[in-house]
């Protein structure tokens, strides 16, 4: 290892990436990437355990979040990129920690809660939904992860892999760094109709989209509810137009809009074009990179099939080290 601190997160493919994802958490994977061993990884079997009873589009999904990575700048030169289910002591390692781990760690877990009474249309009184925590732990110590960038939803399973770690180096010898998870900033952007951008709520602009689609999207964002005529002044601090003009807009640009919002001296039509266009220039390279991959699908896969090997190495010989913890070395 180069002495670089070793960083491991993972998404669950759940379809097409959109803007608040990107800004929430992809970026932040972007950057660290020059400062950190990072592995990323595609959370297939933690999909499972809610979508079990679909696992179709599984293929699809898990194609489109690496193309999404991709396009994106996760790059196969500087990170390790990897699908979970392809890694199956990662499964071993889940079976083994499932025995140290008291059930009312996982019960008392409020993701486990919330997540019931979200999802009330799924029936998630399975031994696998509870068990979730233990699988994340599992993908974490295997590389002995010292950081996890994650968002803030994600910081009691982290907390749960920090008292299991602790506990298996307890019971047998120490094996694994007791990982912390790194909370990431997260700029404030919301869906089109100001509601949490989600994939569900159908107010979201994916990074898929077409520079059209981004277009039609951002003109019909509500803007600030306040201002009904042209001729009302507006808040552009309560606008998320502007949040966006704070990511993609010149500073400069994005001072003098917010004076004319408040001077009523732009409209909010105008505003939009404006910011519309400079998020299109953003997502250009996005856009291009993904044409590309799309043209070189087998690209893909090739970087999948090196990054999962390279994953395969460090998850063997934690395995040895946890066989031997247990005694199993027969
Ligand atoms: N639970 C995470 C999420 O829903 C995904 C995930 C699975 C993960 N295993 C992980 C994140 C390990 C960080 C580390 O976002
Ligand atoms: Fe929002 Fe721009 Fe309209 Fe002001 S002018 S309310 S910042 S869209």
């Amino acid at each position: 290892m180069d002495g670089k601190k070793r960083i491991l997160s993972g998404m669950r493919p759940t379809g097409a990436l959109h803007m608040g994802n990107y800004l929430g958490a992809l970026t932040n994977w972007v950057a660290m990437q020059d400062q950190y061993d990072c592995f990323y990884f595609v959370a297939d079997w933690h999909a499972l355990t809610t979508d079990y009873e679909n696992p179709r589009s599984m293929q699809t999904f898990v194609h489109e979040l690496v193309l999404d990575w991709l396009s994106s700048g996760l790059s196969p030169e500087k990170s390790t990129l990897f699908i979970q289910s392809r890694i199956p002591e990662h499964a071993e390692l889940f079976l083994i920690l499932s025995m140290i781990t008291p059930v009312p760690w996982l019960e008392r877990n409020p993701t486990y809660k919330d997540q019931i009474l979200q999802l009330q249309n799924k029936d998630l009184s399975t031994f696998g939904f509870l068990g979730y925590p233990v699988l994340q732990a599992a993908d974490i110590i295997m590389y002995k992860a010292q950081g996890v960038p994650v968002g803030v939803d994600q910081v009691p399973h982290v907390e749960i892999t920090r008292e299991i770690a602790r506990r298996f180096n307890f019971l047998y010898t120490p094996v694994f760094p007791e990982p912390e998870a790194i909370l990431t900033h997260t700029p404030k952007i919301l869906g089109t109709d100001r509601r949490k951008m989600s994939k569900s709520y159908g107010n979201a602009i994916f990074l898929s989209d077409t520079p059209e689609q981004v277009r039609s999207k951002v003109m019909q964002m509500i803007t600030d509810p306040q201002r009904a005529k042209r001729s009302d002044p507006g808040d552009p601090d309560i606008c998320n137009v502007y949040e966006f003009h704070k990511l993609y807009t010149r500073p400069a640009d994005a001072a003098q809009i917010h004076a004319q919002c408040r001077g009523a001296q732009i409209g909010c039509v105008e505003c939009k074009k404006a910011m519309g266009g400079n998020l299109i220039q953003a997502l250009g390279p996005i856009h291009e990179k993904r044409r590309y991959y799309q043209e070189h699908p087998e690209m893909i896969t090739e970087i999948i099939a090196a990054g999962s090997c390279k994953a395969a190495q460090v998850a063997k010989q934690t395995m040895q080290e946890v066989r031997a913890a247990l005694k199993i070395t027969y």
